[in-house]
């Protein structure tokens, strides 16, 4: 019986070494270097090869090393069956919050347009609004929104919530997918932090920007998937929204010659606004594979079909 450690993109062999440094006796395979394929039951992946999965006929578990799980479920090929976890991790959950609430402050003090300012030494003085008048709309309101969602409003935002269902949580409104229009209009930062599913794809485009507050500006921290990239653009040339701090993207890394790289009023980071560490998520890696060996029911399961 053994693991198999699948990502190119994020050192295996750390998370070999971490994994071992809470049991040694664990047999793990990292990819490509598998020897026994038919031993695998278990996989820690991210952003595997498509078709993998067929070639372990004894696979039972999938563990994305993220939150998202996007990379796992657009492989057609997975096996019938396979069960599907995600990260839900304390650390990982308060680095987005920290880097949500950044952005929010960088906007509410017109910092970006401070620093570009600088590269042509001009010195132009813009009064900034303070948080209580900078009305936050968080498009994804689970583990990460709602965490996100407590630090703005703990820093005097005001925060309002979207998701599938519309609820109250911990004081805040959040409006249900039929409510979106009147959760654009009482937004001026939309914070993206939605799963990508068939109903998600695409929903940042040009609609939805004109229905944002005035000075409108756009955080992406999900997925590129989200982005209607054209759309964005346009939306941002023509004075619909006022920028956009984008972390995540269609192609990563993002290719030389994409214009967002060189557009002023977009702001790029290569997808950090929150890393798995593999030290803080071991336990809950081990935990489930225990738990796949007994038949036990896992920690942080997707529904698969509904895709988050
Ligand atoms: P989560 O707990 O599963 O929350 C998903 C939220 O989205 C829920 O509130 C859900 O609504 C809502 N939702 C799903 N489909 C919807 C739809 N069609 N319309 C409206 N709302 C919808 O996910 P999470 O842990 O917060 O993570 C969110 C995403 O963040 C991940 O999928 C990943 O892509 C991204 N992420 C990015 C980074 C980074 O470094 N940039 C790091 C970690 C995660 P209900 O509450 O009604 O179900
Ligand atoms: C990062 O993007 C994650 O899904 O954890």
């Amino acid at each position: 019986m053994s693991i198999v450690l699948v990502s190119t993109a994020r050192a295996p062999e750390k998370w070999a070494s971490t994994l071992k440094g809470k049991n040694k006796s664990l047999d793990i395979q990292i990819y490509p270097d598998v020897q026994r394929p038919e031993d695998i039951e278990f996989a820690i992946s991210w952003k595997h090869p498509e078709g993998l999965y067929q070639s372990y006929p004894n696979l039972k578990v999938i563990a994305s090393m993220g939150a998202g799980v996007n990379h796992i479920l657009k492989d057609e090929n997975l096996p019938e069956g396979v069960k599907v976890t995600r990260i839900v991790d304390d650390q990982l959950t308060k680095d987005m919050s920290h880097f949500v609430l950044l952005q929010c402050l960088a906007v509410s003090r017109n910092l970006f347009t401070h620093l570009q300012d600088q590269e042509s030494k001009t010195w132009k003085v813009k009064s900034y609004q303070t948080p209580e008048k900078t009305s936050v709309g968080i498009m994804g309101y689970g583990v990460l929104g709602q965490a996100a969602g407590n630090v703005l409003k703990a820093n005097g935002f005001d925060v309002k919530g979207y998701a599938n269902s519309s609820k109250i949580v911990d004081g805040v409104k959040v409006f249900g997918a039929e409510e979106q229009d009147e959760f654009l209009e009482n937004t001026q930062v939309l914070v993206c932090l939605l799963p990508v599913t068939s109903e998600t794809k695409g929903v940042l485009n040009l609609e939805v920007f004109k229905k944002l507050k005035p000075d409108g500006y756009l955080v992406n921290v999900a997925r590129g998937e989200h982005v209607v990239e054209a759309d964005l653009i346009s939306a941002i040339d023509q004075g619909v929204i006022k920028g956009a701090s984008l972390d995540v993207f269609q192609e990563e890394p993002l290719p030389e010659s994409h214009p967002f790289w060189s557009h002023p009023r977009i702001q790029i980071t290569p997808h950090v606004a929150s890393m798995t560490d593999p030290e803080s998520v071991a336990n809950q890696l081990l935990e489930n594979y225990k738990r796949m060996k007994n038949g036990d029911s896992l920690l942080n399961e997707v529904d698969v079909n509904r895709g988050y």
